[in-house]
């Protein structure tokens, strides 16, 4: 699968250790930074990954700051993102399955990073989006002005 993933400097550790885990496991990603833990804002690299999923050139994203939160409120902005923030597995598999998720926020203050790592594992295997019901709820806020 190709994934971007991007974070700030409160998430630079934890986006090294899921980059790391997702290579291993043989999917291709794309990562945007930032690199270093120098102050930085949130929106710049929430941008970067929602348009490389919106363009298509990442299947799905991951976002990861000091608490998930800001990475996914800034994400949510762009037309065609959801953004979830998740801090369990179940969250996880649901917000695919129900929400047609495509972006992935985690927080690194609140979160350990093994189960940090769990969450992404189970976000990235749950590829199947259940439609129906589903898929009328989301048609009713996609258009938002
Ligand atoms: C940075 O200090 C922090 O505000 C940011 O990482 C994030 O938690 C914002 O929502």
């Amino acid at each position: 699968m190709k994934i971007a993933i991007a974070n700030d400097h409160a998430g630079v550790d934890y986006k090294n250790q899921i980059v790391k885990m997702l290579t291993e496991l043989g999917h291709e990603v794309f990562n945007f930074g930032t690199d270093e833990k120098i102050s930085c804002d949130y929106p710049d690299y929430a941008e970067k990954v929602a348009r490389a999923v919106i363009d298509g050139k990442a299947e799905c994203g991951i976002l990861v700051c000091g608490t998930g939160i800001g990475m996914s409120i800034a994400a949510n902005k762009f037309k065609g993102i959801r953004a979830s923030l998740c801090a369990d597995e179940f969250s996880a598999e649901m917000t695919r399955l129900h929400n047609d998720s495509n972006v992935l926020c985690l927080g690194a203050r609140t979160l350990g990073i093994e189960v940090a790592l769990r969450i992404v594992k189970k976000y990235i295997s749950t590829t199947e989006f259940l439609g129906g019901n589903h898929a009328r709820r989301i048609s009713k806020f996609n258009d938002v002005k």
